[in-house]
């Protein structure tokens, strides 16, 4: 697939790599314009720049008997002077619509975005993230367990919204 990846994609992933909680080995402009040319980013935009933004990734989880692909949702993002206005919500809803019927989970440490999923009737898996089951088999690129070169300082939580088998 052609895709370009102009400078709103090398500035996104600039202001991302600035965020402490992200899966920050997986955000680059390649993988951002990417993502855009197969419509799994939303984004909100003032002037020239990207203000807001939600991703689904495409992950490698571990069935009893093979691997599938599944969608994450994350790098869920808005640019400091924009929040507290709706943006994520949006762009978390409208990232949801794309996933074509696909089993969706999320990882977060973010409280306000646990809250936000909890309302819109997501369920937070109990047990200790380590040890969960679904957290085992999601292989790439996470890692069975805590990735060793993590960016993710606080332990995170899953949630998904629809069983992942
Ligand atoms: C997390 C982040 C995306 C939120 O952006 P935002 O624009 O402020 O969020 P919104 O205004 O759309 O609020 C979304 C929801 O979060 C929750 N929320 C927001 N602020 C909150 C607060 N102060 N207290 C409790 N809940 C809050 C609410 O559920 C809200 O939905 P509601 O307005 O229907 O109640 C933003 O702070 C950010 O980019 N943080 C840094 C990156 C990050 O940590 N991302 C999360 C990684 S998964």
């Amino acid at each position: 697939m052609y895709y370009e990846i102009n400078s709103e994609w090398i500035e996104l992933s600039q202001k991302l790599h600035k965020e402490p909680h992200f899966l920050l080995k997986r955000i680059t402009p390649e993988a951002l314009a990417l993502a855009a040319a197969e419509d799994r980013i939303a984004v909100r935009r003032k002037g020239r720049g990207i203000i807001a933004c939600c991703v689904l990734w495409r992950v490698l989880v571990a069935t009893h008997y093979r691997y599938r692909y599944r969608y994450e949702i994350g790098t869920i993002f808005v640019d400091e002077p924009f929040r507290g206005n709706g943006l994520c919500k949006q762009v978390f809803l409208e990232c949801i619509e794309k996933r074509e019927g696909s089993p969706l989970f999320l990882i977060t440490a973010n409280q306000n975005i646990r809250e936000m999923v909890i309302k819109l009737g997501w369920t937070e898996e109990l047990r200790n993230w380590t040890k969960v089951l679904r957290w085992k088999r999601i292989v790439d690129p996470w890692g069975k367990r805590y990735p060793k070169d993590s960016t993710i300082k606080a332990p995170g939580k899953l949630f998904y919204n629809d069983f992942l088998p």
